[in-house]
């Protein structure tokens, strides 16, 4: 069974993620650390976590399984008992957070909601990322396969990242791809990953000006007879509210 020591560190990294939270969270100021580890379901994963981990590490059966299955039920959160999550992690709102079984987690890391650190596939063995310190990743964010993401760095919300991150980048978009490096855009050629083409709307684009170009060539050798052009019927406005709308 764990020792003293043991319990020592735990209740240090604990109260660590507290301070974490109360820096890191615009909505805990002027809120009491007590507050925040009654009410924040972020800093309950991760003291379910902290217990959860040691008693793996001491080889204690099934408990630890059960400790992260009823936190997930509880949280939303769900993390694997066998991660290496160090210090000062924190997982704001938390609600579908997966961090998988061979993650590693530096320091003073900052997770939104809807992150995934998971594996691409069935892969065994090391197969999840590894978060470098002082890394934040936006919401909805899914890092997949044994990447590296650099100190630091940015993941921007909903991106898909499948391929190491530089240190100091900001990463945006599916593929994931640096948008900044150490604050200064990306420079070269292929750099704007951002406005990627539509390659649908350039198909579509082709057949019309062949169709034009067609209608062109009927006309000349109907010896000039004006051909009825094809018939384009303009999108309907989709009915409801306007799904643009907040
Ligand atoms: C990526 C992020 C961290 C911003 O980083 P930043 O270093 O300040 O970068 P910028 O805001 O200058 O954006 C850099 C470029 O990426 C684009 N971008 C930013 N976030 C993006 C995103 N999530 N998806 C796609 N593009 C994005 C910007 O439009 C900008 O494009 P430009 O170079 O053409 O102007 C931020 O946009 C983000 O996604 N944060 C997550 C926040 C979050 O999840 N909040 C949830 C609260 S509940």
């Amino acid at each position: 069974m764990p020792g003293f020591g043991k319990f020592a560190r735990v209740v240090g990294e604990v109260r660590r993620d507290v301070l974490a939270a109360r820096d890191r969270d615009p909505a805990a100021r002027g809120v009491s650390p007590g507050e925040i580890l009654a009410t924040w379901p972020g800093i309950h994963a991760l003291l379910a976590y902290r217990v959860a981990h040691a008693l793996q590490l001491a080889g204690v059966p099934l408990l630890p399984r059960v400790i992260a299955m009823l936190t997930r039920a509880l949280t939303g959160i769900e993390i694997h008992p066998a991660a290496q999550i160090a210090a000062g992690l924190f997982i704001d709102h938390g609600a579908g957070v997966v961090i998988g079984e061979t993650v590693e987690i530096g320091n003073d890391v900052t997770l939104y909601q809807g992150v995934t650190l998971g594996g691409t596939g069935f892969a065994t063995g090391k197969r999840h990322p590894t978060i470098e310190d002082n890394v934040t990743i936006g919401s909805g964010a899914k890092l997949l396969g044994p990447i590296t993401i650099g100190h630091g760095a940015k993941i921007g919300a909903n991106s898909v990242v499948i391929t190491d991150v530089p240190p100091n980048s900001t990463v945006v978009g599916n593929p994931g791809h640096p948008v900044r490096i150490d604050g200064r855009r990306v420079e070269g050629p292929d750099a704007d990953w951002i406005h990627l083409p539509d390659p649908i709307a350039e198909a579509i684009q082709a057949l019309s000006s062949r169709i034009a170009t067609l209608e062109r060539m009927i006309t000349e050798l109907s010896d000039g007879e004006v051909q009825p052009l094809a018939e384009v019927r303009p999108l309907r406005p989709v009915k409801g509210p306007n799904p643009a709308g907040g």
